[in-house]
């Protein structure tokens, strides 16, 4: 059995899988209430209470087990806010170490992907993988288990990112991505027009509409459009997506397609891209269970003390 630590961004989780992807135990304790009144998550805060929650978490994670029962150590060593990163590397040194288990460090995109090789339905590579987060927005070419591609990516906003931003403009909180597609859904996405970009290769770029619903929301009784206003904005950011997405499955000649991030628990993408693969909502967003899953793929460090966080993939 692997167990795996998360701490990447805002959400510190651990999770205990089987070697062949059966999920023990995943769990994840948000801190989103703690940086709402921020309106973004705050680096430093987010360390601390990492530090904080990590050993009750990890616990959590081992209730129904046992450290006896675990051969690997797995932990997010990147790319995400370094001091939220260092919290969780260093408790998995610490377990490594103190059990003499091999420690295996796991990229967080990487991660996102090896959701889909998790039970009850794994998904078998070769696939086009549209990879959207808070973080990043990536077209991947998934040839195999342990690697892949970049085909695309966003050369601004992350359309996690564009989501969050536009349900800030609309009132909505923060992390908004989840409450704006609700409202989406009673709202008409063709009230307002706003522009899908369209930049070159297999590229995104969300700065335009979300200038676009900035200006839309100046003019408007925003409490009485606020649907609306919601469903269109989401609309644009979910064309884009799609349409980068169909385009590249077409340029590689991919036979499946695959979602993953916390964007692929997005209602309406879901139901545009009918034929992509997708993990379920819980393992869309922030977790450890897929850091476990994408350890099954990658070497243990040869001198697991020695290991740096990064923040840039
Ligand atoms: O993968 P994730 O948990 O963290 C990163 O690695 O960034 O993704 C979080 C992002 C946030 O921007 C959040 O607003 C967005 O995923 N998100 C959604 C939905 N659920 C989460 N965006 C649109 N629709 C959703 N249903
Ligand atoms: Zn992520």
């Amino acid at each position: 059995m692997i167990l795996a630590i998360e701490t990447s961004c805002d959400e510190t989780a651990a999770a205990v899988i089987t070697d062949d992807g059966g999920i023990v135990s995943n769990i994840v304790a948000s801190q989103s209430e703690l940086h709402a009144r921020y309106g973004g998550v705050v680096p430093e805060i987010a360390a601390r209470r990492h530090l904080e929650l990590v050993s009750p978490v990890v616990g959590e994670a081992l209730a129904g087990t046992s450290l006896d029962a675990i051969d690997r150590i797995a932990v997010t060593q990147g790319p995400g806010l370094v001091g939220a990163l260092l919290v969780g590397l260093a408790a998995a040194k610490g377990l490594a170490w103190s059990r003499g288990l091999p420690l295996v460090p796991v990229d967080h995109l990487h991660g996102h992907v090896s959701s889909l090789y998790l039970q009850p339905d794994p998904v078998e590579p070769p696939f086009l993988c549209l990879l959207a987060s808070g973080g990043h927005t990536l077209l991947l070419d998934v040839q195999d288990h342990a690697r892949f591609r970049v085909l695309g990516s966003t050369l601004d906003d992350a359309a996690g990112e564009a989501f969050d931003k536009g349900a800030r403009l609309l009132g909505l909180g923060y992390p908004g991505g989840a409450a704006l597609d609700r409202l989406a859904a009673e709202g008409d996405a063709g009230a307002y027009d706003f522009p899908v970009a369209k930049v070159s290769g297999l590229d995104f770029s969300f700065s335009g509409v979300k200038t676009a619903l900035l200006y839309a929301v100046r003019g408007t009784d925003v409490e009485e459009r606020r649907a609306d206003l919601a469903a269109s904005y989401q609309r644009a950011i979910v064309r884009a997506l799609v349409d980068r997405t169909r385009e590249a499955a077409a340029q590689i000649g991919a036979e499946q397609i695959a979602i993953v991030g916390g964007v692929a628990a997005n209602s309406e993408l879901r139901a545009a891209l009918p034929e992509a693969k997708a993990a379920p909502l819980a393992l869309c967003t922030d977790n450890a269970a897929m850091i476990a899953s994408a350890a099954r793929f990658v070497a243990a460090a040869p001198d697991p003390l020695r290991l740096d966080a990064y923040a840039v993939a």
